[in-house]
């Protein structure tokens, strides 16, 4: 089976094969970040992440999924001017796609770091996504680097690696559907300095969302303003609300001319739930919203 790590990991196998996205003089190349991502702040977070990374202090995001956290960090490694090697963990992960192996090639077994050690080495940014779907023991390697040691120990490589000086580890995570079983360890937890996303407020949102489908600031208000209705819903039959992103995949149809009552259905209502009841209670709350639904289906 083919699982999201592989992809990712294979692709970042290729990026760091491939002599065009790197090379020895940088070997984190294809991981900069050239071009300023649009990132719309809320808050002091820009300048708290600043010291934080300042002090290297490894970070942990935590936020509602679709709200910002991933663009945020790529807004700040772009500002730091710091490669970001960016991991989506879930169960299936090994320690040594984090760290390396030992890989067959043309010359006999030749040691590859992982995505991890690299940045480790080079002076990157290493942003671990969603890393509580990551078993514990696959966590727990992240330990001897977030505490005042920075150090990586490659096991299988008899090799101890002392974190550059610009290396800064952050996580994130969603607390709202965790399981217990799936929280993260205390002793992991307490090595990270807490950054707390949500939502941002509805004009910042909305103007997120118009920047990003070029729908008008209306329109997007209406959006955020459905999407609020749906977090309220929260617990009551959705884990979570309609996120930043899914109003932003709205407002993309919306912008092909799709009419606001499919484009919801599409992005929102179906993508939300499968049950029955809550997606009669969410189309409720689009026709609420948005006046009901007319037989003609597009623009
Ligand atoms: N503050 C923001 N500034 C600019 N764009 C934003 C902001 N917040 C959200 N977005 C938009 O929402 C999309 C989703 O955000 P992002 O991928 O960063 O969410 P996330 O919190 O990392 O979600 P997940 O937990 O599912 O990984 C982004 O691609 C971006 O278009
Ligand atoms: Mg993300």
């Amino acid at each position: 089976m083919v699982t999201f790590m592989d992809i990712h990991t294979n692709s970042f196998m290729q990026k760091m094969q491939n002599p065009a996205n790197s090379s020895d003089a940088d070997p984190l190349a294809a991981y900069r970040i050239e071009q300023q991502p649009y990132y719309q702040p809320w808050g002091n977070e820009i300048a708290l992440y600043h010291h934080a990374y300042q002090s290297r202090l490894p970070l942990l995001l935590k936020g509602p999924t679709g709200c910002g956290k991933t663009r945020f960090v790529e807004y700040m490694a772009w500002m730091l001017k710091r490669p970001l090697i960016t991991l989506a963990c879930n169960e299936d992960m090994t320690a040594s796609d984090l760290v390396g192996r030992y890989l067959l090639d043309a010359g006999g077994t030749a040691w590859h770091d992982g995505p991890l050690t690299l940045a480790v080495r080079h002076g990157g940014i290493c942003y671990l996504d969603e890393v509580v779907e990551a078993r514990q023991d696959t966590t727990v390697v992240i330990h001897p680097l977030t505490d005042a040691r920075r150090i990586l120990p490659l096991d299988k490589k008899g090799e101890l690696v002392h974190a550059h000086p610009d290396f800064q580890l952050v996580i994130s995570y969603n607390p709202g559907y965790q399981s217990h079983v799936k929280d993260l360890k205390t002793s992991t937890r307490q090595r990270f300095a807490a950054l707390e996303f949500d939502y941002p407020l509805p004009e910042l949102e909305a103007g997120i969302v118009t920047r990003e489908t070029d729908i008008s600031h209306a329109l997007a208000r209406q959006l955020v303003s459905l999407a609020q209705s749906t977090r309220a819903l929260k617990n009551r039959g959705l884990d979570e609300g309609a996120s930043t992103r899914m109003l932003i995949y709205a407002g993309l149809l919306l912008r092909e001319g799709v009419s606001v009552h499919d484009s919801c259905e599409m992005t929102i209502t179906r993508a939300l739930t499968d049950d029955p009841d809550t997606a009669l209670a969410l189309s409720q709350l689009v026709e609420a919203h948005f006046g009901p639904r007319t037989l003609t289906t597009s623009a």
